[in-house]
């Protein structure tokens, strides 16, 4: 590829200090698919995405999986930028297919306060699937609001806004094949 550092590079945004290469990123999907090939041995998990930020990490994930396996995507609605919130999650975009008697693997890119997953495990809870597990590349501990544990977790990260791999800041920086810190967001 020809080398675009001249010009708008985001790459190499100065205003991102990088936390994880895409080399570290890399082994530890990679670790987390060969676990899931072994939880899962007889049996065919339905992974669910949850849109857009866990697209990423969902498409590296899969291709670690040596099982015979279904994806769905699912898109909610953020409950506002603001920081307080009642825990209200909209569902926008719906799965396509059912849930009854699967064992289903809910891919999310960052556990934070965890409302959203909450929200997502008992709405398919009623749906009567069979198992449901949680697997997210990116886990804030110190930010939890609700009891929500994942089963697969990338890494635990600190309190800090995080972007890239998937992750946005007001839909910016989602290509970034790094994640990073962002030093200010103006
Ligand atoms: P939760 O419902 O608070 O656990 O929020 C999860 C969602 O908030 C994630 O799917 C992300 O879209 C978003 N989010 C939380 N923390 C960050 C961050 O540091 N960077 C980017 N998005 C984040
Ligand atoms: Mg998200």
């Amino acid at each position: 590829m020809s080398n675009l550092s001249h010009v708008n590079s985001e790459f190499g945004n100065p205003n991102l200090d990088i936390l994880l290469s895409s080399e570290e990123i890399a082994r530890r999907v990679r670790e987390i698919g060969e676990q899931i090939t072994l939880d899962y041995q007889g049996k065919r998990p339905n992974l669910i995405c949850v849109l857009k930020g866990a697209a990423t990490f969902l498409s590296d994930l899969m291709r670690t999986i040596d099982l015979s396996i279904s994806v769905d995507y699912i898109a909610v609605s953020s409950y506002g930028k603001g920081t307080s919130t009642t825990g209200e999650v909209k569902i926008l975009k719906d799965l396509d297919g059912p849930l009854e008697g699967r064992d289903i693997i809910l891919v999310e890119d960052i556990l934070d306060t965890g409302l959203t997953l909450s929200y997502l495990l008992n709405t398919f809870r009623t749906r009567g699937a069979n198992s449901i597990r949680i697997a997210t590349l990116l886990n804030k501990p110190e930010r939890r609001r609700v009891d929500v544990e994942a089963d697969y977790i990338g890494f635990d990260v600190p309190d800090l806004f995080v972007v890239g791999y998937g992750l946005d800041y007001d839909e910016r920086y989602r290509n970034l094949p790094f994640i990073g810190i962002l030093k200010t967001t103006t």
